[in-house]
């Protein structure tokens, strides 16, 4: 798909569709003013007669209104002025690609009003119109036998009017988005596979197509034998039950200066986590294919980071493994050293994530790295404090914390700091190793991130619980994409590209 700006009146481009907002209450919008004004007052006479409501969420193609030279207007209504936001906004350009997705048509100007937010920069502006029309081709990646339907017409995207000097923003602003949906789909569609095809051999070779599509990620593989020779000891505890073997997955993207310190991100990628002999309820236990979407985001973000060129120096580590039960299989009380050294009482072999992922952190200090982020579908406790809304942040830095919750706003893909005092370590505490891994059901998102914790002393790091927030329920079950547009952003203005 193609997009461009344009700082002209709407009326006078040559594409197939003029999109514009119409409110609930007052009406036209400034563009649809000016559409109005063109048609000899057909729009307004069109709006007077109730045909269309303005209500949020809803669309009208109408044709031939003439005197322009589009000969189609696509209404979308944006709700009461007063209260027209940012999450408003993105519903009307939402709906307004669903809409012009069900027809033929193959070029529009997006004349949908801008909400009065200043966090909404032409950069941001440009990059979520791509971002929002991007994702609207996105199909599941089901394995339904039936006949996929034709693609959509739609290729070409002008949006204004913009003030001169922010073009070229918006410009970039369109690579980033187009490139976030690119990643978004690694992300979602990984997510989405079962766990019988999305196997850690197959998030290995995921991650090799990855370094063979983009000169400037290399890519490591440790198989079993190489992640014992790490001494990666509570890694291994979790892989034990399964058939499957583990990989320990090193992504290298250096983009920015040589010896300028890099961004490491760490993902758990559980492909499938059965609880192991702490076995979980049967319902719903198809979902923990997902359990993998923290490793499906490290792959997306250097996607993102190569996509755009990104001058930053980036270092992905996925600790991927099948959380099984059998014979083999760890069982609660035995205890097993870390890479670290620290030894761990596995009181529940449920909790196998913050296993993976202490290994893999303790392996992230090589680097000298300037931030550790860890991104995890960690606790269910995480999905009662926060829901599907928020992404729960925890880190040992406020200021990386807080760095991570206003990429999360500028994203529209929401986190929440929850507090990670030395309280809740002491939960953790076991008579026979030097910690448990589980403290009990109170404060079950953070005791996960204590654990973490205790591998990370020193270096500056943060964890992503996106246990709610990386999958969607009911309806419409699968892979959402998060926390990869939070992600993007934070890497995009630690780079200084925003
Ligand atoms: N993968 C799960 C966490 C999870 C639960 C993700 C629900 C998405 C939805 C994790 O490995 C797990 O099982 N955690 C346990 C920890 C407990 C045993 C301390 C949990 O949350 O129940
Ligand atoms: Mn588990
Ligand atoms: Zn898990």
């Amino acid at each position: 798909m193609r997009f461009e700006a344009w700082s002209k009146a709407l009326v006078t481009q040559p594409v197939d569709c003029l999109s514009v907002t119409v409110f609930e209450d007052s009406g036209l919008s400034e563009t649809a003013k000016s559409v109005d004004a063109a048609s000899g007052g057909r729009l307004a006479k069109l709006v007077q007669s109730g045909d269309f409501a303005g209500k949020i969420g809803e669309t009208l193609l109408v044709s031939e209104l003439g005197g322009m030279r589009a000969t189609r207007v696509l209404l979308a209504g944006a709700g009461p002025r007063a209260s027209y936001d940012r999450k408003a906004w993105r519903r009307a350009v939402t709906s307004t690609f669903a809409a012009l997705l069900k027809t033929r048509i193959r070029s529009v100007a997006v004349g949908l009003e801008r909400p009065a937010d200043r966090a909404i920069d032409d950069y941001t502006y440009g990059r979520t119109i791509a971002q929002l029309a991007g994702n609207s081709f996105y199909r599941v990646n089901d394995l339904k036998t039936a006949k996929k339907p034709k693609p959509a017409a739609l290729e070409s995207v002008l949006i204004g009017p913009i003030r001169k000097a922010g073009i070229s923003a918006a410009r970039r602003g369109f690579d980033h988005g187009q490139a976030l949906t690119a990643a978004t789909k690694i992300q979602r569609d990984l997510g989405n596979l079962p766990g019988n095809i999305c196997t850690p051999s197959y998030l290995a070779d995921r991650a090799r197509e990855l370094g063979k599509t983009h000169n400037a990620i290399k890519v490591k593989i440790l198989d079993e034998a190489a992640i014992r020779a790490q001494g990666m000891g509570c890694f291994l505890a979790v892989t034990r039950g399964s058939d499957e073997p583990p990989r320990f997955i090193v992504l290298e993207y250096r983009g920015g200066k040589a010896g300028r310190a890099p961004v490491v991100l760490v993902g758990k990628g559980i492909t499938f986590d059965s609880g192991g002999i702490s076995l979980k309820d049967p319902g719903g236990m198809d979902e923990m294919k997902y359990d993998m979407s923290g490793a499906a985001a490290v792959l997306s973000s250097l996607a993102f980071a190569a996509l755009v060129e990104l001058p930053i120096n980036l270092i992905g580590l996925i600790a991927a493994a099948e959380n099984m039960p059998s014979g083999r299989a760890i069982k609660p009380g035995d205890i097993v050293t870390s890479a670290s050294g620290q030894t761990v009482e596995i009181l529940n072999t449920d909790a196998e994530g913050r296993l993976v992922l202490c290994d893999a952190l303790h392996y992230a200090r090589q680097f000298d790295p300037a931030a550790v982020i860890d991104i995890a579908t960690l606790t269910g406790a995480c999905v009662v404090a926060l829901g599907a809304h928020h992404t729960g942040v925890m880190a040992n830095d406020n200021a990386l914390a807080q760095e991570l919750v206003a990429a999360g706003v500028r994203a529209d893909d929401r986190a929440w700091q929850l507090p990670l005092t030395e309280d809740y370590a002491e939960q953790l505490k076991s008579n026979f190793a030097d910690m448990a891994n589980v403290g009990g059901r109170e404060g079950g998102a953070i005791t996960a991130a204590a654990f973490l914790g205790n591998y990370t002393k020193g270096l500056k790091w943060a964890h992503l619980d996106i246990a709610g927030t990386a999958w969607l329920g009911g309806a419409r079950k699968g892979s959402t994409g998060r926390p990869v547009p939070l992600l993007a952003d934070f890497l995009v203005r630690r780079a200084g590209r925003g």
